[in-house]
């Protein structure tokens, strides 16, 4: 008998499923081009695309989500895409705040809201304390997120530390980076997801992702949904992870 479904869903082990998962958003430009729409049409797509993916990831027990929004080099876009992509921004935190906290999610951003509009880092700072206490599940949002500014600022840190004479510089060991960064108290990615077939990082979590798992998906980002997460976590389960051991020890 043919089947109607020609890739059934691969089977997950619920028990193994990543802790942190975290996902370069690309391709929202390619996905309108094609379709011979603007490309902000292809930002607004992108949204229903995250709200499926938080939505999946709570039903399939992935405790933590960070999700690259906008990054330090995306104020290098035309200024009438990036007024485009800030307004989106700030509907969608409008819309979905509710949501968020009727299902548990506790809002994070990892990013330098300072250079964002007052009334966008007003309404974050809203949802955020509004949901600091929700455990089912936490989304990290990256915005105007760069890893080299990430690692800068902590550095700075530490440096002002040290010259006030709070911190030998005997104490400084990767925890003491580690904590200073905006993923603070998280564990690192598990899996790294990049959609729209680019293997690159573009200074996404350079420090974070010291040994996590790629997964280079070719899907423009507005059409990922439950299947390729799965897909993605499915092929992470397969892998063998070393951390610098042996295989097997
Ligand atoms: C990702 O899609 C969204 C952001 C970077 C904000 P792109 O806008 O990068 O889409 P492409 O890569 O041009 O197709
Ligand atoms: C990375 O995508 C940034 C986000 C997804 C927010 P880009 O589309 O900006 O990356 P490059 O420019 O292709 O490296
Ligand atoms: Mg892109």
């Amino acid at each position: 008998v043919p089947s109607r479904q020609p890739h059934p869903a691969p089977a997950l082990d619920r028990l193994r499923v990543p802790t942190h998962v975290a996902i370069i958003m690309d391709g929202n430009g390619r996905w309108a081009a094609a379709q011979g729409l603007p490309r902000v049409a292809g930002h607004r797509a992108g949204r229903d695309a995250v709200r499926r993916t938080i939505e999946a990831c709570r039903d399939l027990g992935v405790p933590i989500l960070t999700l690259y929004a906008f990054s330090t080099e995306n104020w290098r876009r035309p200024p009438d895409e990036v007024g485009a992509l800030m307004d989106l921004l700030h509907e969608a935190i409008l819309a979905e705040a509710d949501d968020l906290h009727r299902n548990g999610v506790q809002l994070r951003i990892s990013g330098d809201l300072g250079s964002m509009a007052p009334e966008i880092r007003r309404e974050l700072d809203r949802v955020i304390a509004l949901t600091r206490g929700n455990q089912a599940m936490i989304l990290n949002m990256a915005l105007n997120y760069g890893g080299r500014a990430e690692i800068v600022r902590a550095v700075r840190e530490i440096a002002a530390e040290v010259a006030a004479g709070r911190l030998r510089v005997e104490h400084i060991d990767e925890r003491a980076v580690a904590r200073r960064l905006y993923t603070g108290d998280l564990p690192d990615p598990d899996l790294l997801i990049r959609t729209a077939n680019e293997q690159r990082l573009s200074n996404f979590l350079l420090w974070q992702l010291a040994y996590t798992e790629f997964c280079f998906l070719d899907v423009y980002w507005p059409d990922f949904g439950r299947e390729h997460l799965v897909a993605a976590i499915a092929e992470f389960q397969h892998r063998q992870r070393r951390f610098g051991g042996a295989p097997g020890g």
